[in-house]
């Protein structure tokens, strides 16, 4: 190979790499970054949970609806999973108290899981504080298409 084809093909990389950058770039800014947050409508501490992910930069689009057994089962909750709300952001579910930097660490890193629960209402998990009564320590579990459930963070 002469040197001079061989400054032409790095040459041609160089070109590609300044090409594809840019490219790279723009993905984050074409990402969703709207939470539709589904939740019944007398729920109090569901929009302490809403008001949790704003405060810590999401956009939140709220729903309400009387009845979210058909959402779960959509999203692949069990009832086993079940919390008193259900987002869907970005490909993800995340049910009941899930704290925003993990709901952000999930579509930093996009493991492959339908998405994160706090089964239940723990009390001190973000939305569920309760002046006077200290936090409980709580699981974060990540929950996939196959019913595999695994503790993702503890919290
Ligand atoms: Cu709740
Ligand atoms: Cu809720």
């Amino acid at each position: 190979m002469t040197r001079k084809r061989l400054a032409a093909m790095v040459g041609g990389g160089v070109v590609t790499l300044a090409l594809s950058v840019p490219f790279l770039w723009s993905v984050p800014s074409v990402r969703p970054t709207t939470v539709t947050v589904y939740k019944t409508p007398t729920c109090v501490c569901c929009v302490y949970w809403v008001d949790h992910l704003r405060e810590n930069g999401f956009d939140v689009d709220s729903r309400d609806l009387p009845d979210l057994r058909a959402i779960k089962a959509e999203n692949g909750v069990s009832p086993g999973l079940a919390s008193c709300h259900t987002a869907l952001l970005d490909g993800y579910v995340f049910e009941g108290h899930v704290p925003a930097d993990l709901v952000a660490e999930v579509l930093r890193d996009r493991p492959e899981i339908l998405g994160l629960s706090v089964p239940g209402m723990i009390v001190g998990s973000p939305g569920m504080e309760v002046p006077g009564q200290p936090a409980q320590p709580y699981d974060v579990l990540a929950f996939d298409a196959q019913g595999k459930v695994s503790v993702y963070a503890s919290r």
